[in-house]
């Protein structure tokens, strides 16, 4: 059984799709715990409601960044994670906390990278004339929104479109694309050479 820690800092509705995904296909994994940077963060109650341990790391509580992921660093791995799982987490991690969990740490983030990186990635794609947006699940590395790129999943960019529409249009695919590639690397099916992700299809 491998151990998935989830990181969230507010709706947490792709976590919600990750611990839905793995209850309805009974995954060898299981949800060990689900972390927020903020205790407001929603997505709290339905993890807590769904039996998951949870915990909060509060960033305002420290000095630091380094601070603050040596504390998160100590949260997560009391849980002994194979797989750490970015959901809407909204703190820049430090290269060393990246660093430790190389190769086994997720992020989903709403275009498609290697366009729009950071944020209002919605206002971006339609400033742009971009005719296709969408998601993309990578691998993190130390720079923001550049690792390795697991899955993407694209949705058409309509005329009357304004950054709720579209964002409500990405939010349905990134709900079935998260799910997908956490699957893959739970299966073992997902390894890294020369800085791009390999996909077993066996
Ligand atoms: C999602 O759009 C995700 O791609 C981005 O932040 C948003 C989080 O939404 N990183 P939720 O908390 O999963 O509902």
């Amino acid at each position: 059984m491998k151990n998935i820690v989830i990181l969230i800092s507010g709706r947490g509705s792709n976590m919600e799709a990750v611990v839905r995904a793995a209850q309805a296909e009974q995954w060898p994994a299981r949800i060990a715990a689900v972390i927020s940077n903020r205790a407001d963060a929603k997505g709290l109650a339905f993890a807590a409601d769904k039996g998951i341990a949870t915990a909060v790391v509060a960033n305002k509580d420290y000095a630091s960044r380094a601070e603050f992921d040596a504390a998160l660093r100590t949260a997560i791995d009391g849980f002994a994670p194979d797989l750490v799982v970015l959901a809407g987490f909204m703190r820049i991690l430090t290269a060393p906390f990246v660093e430790h969990y190389a190769g086994r740490m997720l992020n989903i983030h709403p275009s498609l990278l290697p366009h729009f990186p950071g944020l209002a990635t919605h206002e971006q794609a339609l400033a742009s004339g971009m005719r296709e947006h969408g998601a993309t699940v990578h691998f993190v590395t130390a720079e923001l929104d550049h690792g390795p790129v697991v899955a993407q999943a694209t949705v058409p960019v309509l005329p009357d479109d304004t950054a709720d529409t579209l964002s409500a249009r990405v939010l349905v695919q990134e709900h079935l694309l998260y799910p997908r590639a956490i699957r893959l690397f739970i299966d073992g099916k997902l390894s890294i050479e020369q800085g791009t992700v390999r996909v077993d299809t066996q």
